[in-house]
């Protein structure tokens, strides 16, 4: 399930909710983000209706695309925001979410930064022992924390790079420091309202998920002000159609039955947040560019597009899967390409895909980027970062405009030489 796109082939050409995706692409240009408001909608009601029956708060993790129209859209959907920093936060004041509805959940922060958190009156998520005896000396009691623990659970991710839940990651306070985490607790005062805990989409499957879940539960015993556990991000969507992926549905309804027990043996019903990024706004993105070079090197034929990983990153960094289709060609014959980029190194977006006969000026979609993908963009090689467009009550809607020359100038200080 989970992997289904709000793409359509209708009479030849490919549509989103009624808009021509071809069209867009000669209105606005290439590369260009596209997103699909109703998508981020329905994904939002499936994450409900999965955890029905329990007291959910859904914090969108802000990071994984924090266009300004995008966190409005997630507040009028009456969700909440995740946030990694001062600047996340601002985002999300300025989108209209009151400090009570965000969490900022940093990692490796000043203390002066969650001091300015608290005055902003976010909710804190503290994921170290030296800030936490900081936080303690500052605040003492005064303000609740949560605490973001790493349950050591030795991750099988394939990619050991965002495999947070290994005992070696630099996330979250290891259990192995449980006694110290305790003494600070007890020193001073504090008032631990929150246990939080946040695996890689890498390892997420629904015996992990429950394993670490059991764990927590454990602990939380010894913390009686409980309100809340938060669960983090990490469900993932699927990368193409066919991938196994966690069934959220059935993920919602096992973790019900260990909640219960759990919130009847403390003797309170808790709250259950979760900080979705990929999983609201994964598949809702696309990103479209144009075929500028084909070319034929050895056996491989390339389709050479006006984009690279300076626009999307993840192919390059992770080894990310990012489906391809030619959009120009609906009824091409298929045949094998590798799709690069135009960046001056090895730029790929995926290597011997099949794809509909690809010719220069076609237009190629790379599907399943609306998650990490402008947020991590860059203007290396002195590229323009492309503009995003928002599809939302059937209209197609420019949410952010080219860069210039001018951007790629504004900051730099020219000195005599
Ligand atoms: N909460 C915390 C504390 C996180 O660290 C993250 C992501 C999330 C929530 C949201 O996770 P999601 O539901 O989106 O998986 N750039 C990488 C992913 C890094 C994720 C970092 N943390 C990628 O492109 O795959």
């Amino acid at each position: 399930m989970n992997c289904e796109s709000s793409l359509k082939l209708e009479n030849g050409k490919y549509m989103i909710r009624d808009i021509d995706i071809l069209g867009l692409c000669k209105k606005y240009g290439t590369p260009l983000y596209v997103y699909d408001a109703a998508k981020i909608s329905e994904q939002i009601a499936l994450f409900r209706r999965a955890f029905k029956g329990i007291d959910l708060k859904i914090k969108f993790a802000a990071k994984s695309l924090s266009n300004i129209n995008i966190l409005k859209l997630m507040k009028k959907e009456g969700i909440g925001l995740d946030t990694v920093s001062l600047q996340e936060i601002q985002f999300g004041l300025q989108a209209g979410f009151s400090p009570e509805e965000i969490v900022y959940t940093p990692n490796i922060e000043y203390f002066s930064e969650i001091i300015k958190a608290a005055e902003m009156g976010v909710s804190i998520n503290i994921e170290n022992l030296s800030n936490l005896e900081k936080f303690g000396k500052e605040f003492g009691n005064r303000i609740p924390c949560c605490i973001r623990l790493n349950p050591n659970i030795i991750a099988e991710a394939e990619r050991e790079k965002v495999s947070n839940w290994h005992n070696q990651s630099k996330f979250g306070i290891s259990l192995f420091q449980f006694d110290k985490l305790e003494k600070l607790v007890e020193k001073y005062h504090l008032r631990i309202n929150g246990i939080h805990i946040h695996s890689s989409h890498a390892i997420m499957t629904t015996e992990i998920f429950l394993k670490g879940a059991k764990i927590i539960f454990d602990l939380a015993k010894k913390f009686p002000d409980l309100e809340y556990f938060d669960f983090g991000g990490g469900i993932k969507v699927a990368d193409f159609e066919g991938e196994n992926v966690i069934d959220i549905v059935e993920l919602g309804a096992e973790f019900k039955v260990v909640f219960d027990e759990f919130c009847a043996e403390y003797g309170r019903k808790l709250q259950l947040w979760f900080e979705p990024g990929r999983f609201l706004v994964g598949e809702s993105g696309y990103l479209l560019t144009e075929v500028v070079v084909r070319k034929t090197n050895g056996d491989v034929e390339f389709a050479g597009v006006d984009s690279g990983f300076n626009h999307l990153i993840r192919p390059m960094m992770y080894g990310a899967f990012h489906e391809i289709v030619n959009i120009s060609k609906p009824n091409g014959i298929k045949q094998k390409y590798s799709v690069v980029g135009n960046l001056c190194e090895i730029d790929d977006f995926g290597r011997d895909r099949m794809l509909n006969e690809v010719s220069e000026g076609d237009i190629l979609m790379i599907k399943n980027a609306g998650a990490y993908g402008f947020v991590m963009s860059s203007n290396y090689n002195a590229r323009f970062r492309p503009p995003e467009i928002l599809i939302i009550n059937e209209e197609a809607e420019l949410i952010r405009k080219r860069e210039t020359m001018e951007d790629l100038l504004r900051n730099q200080i020219e000195i005599e030489i």
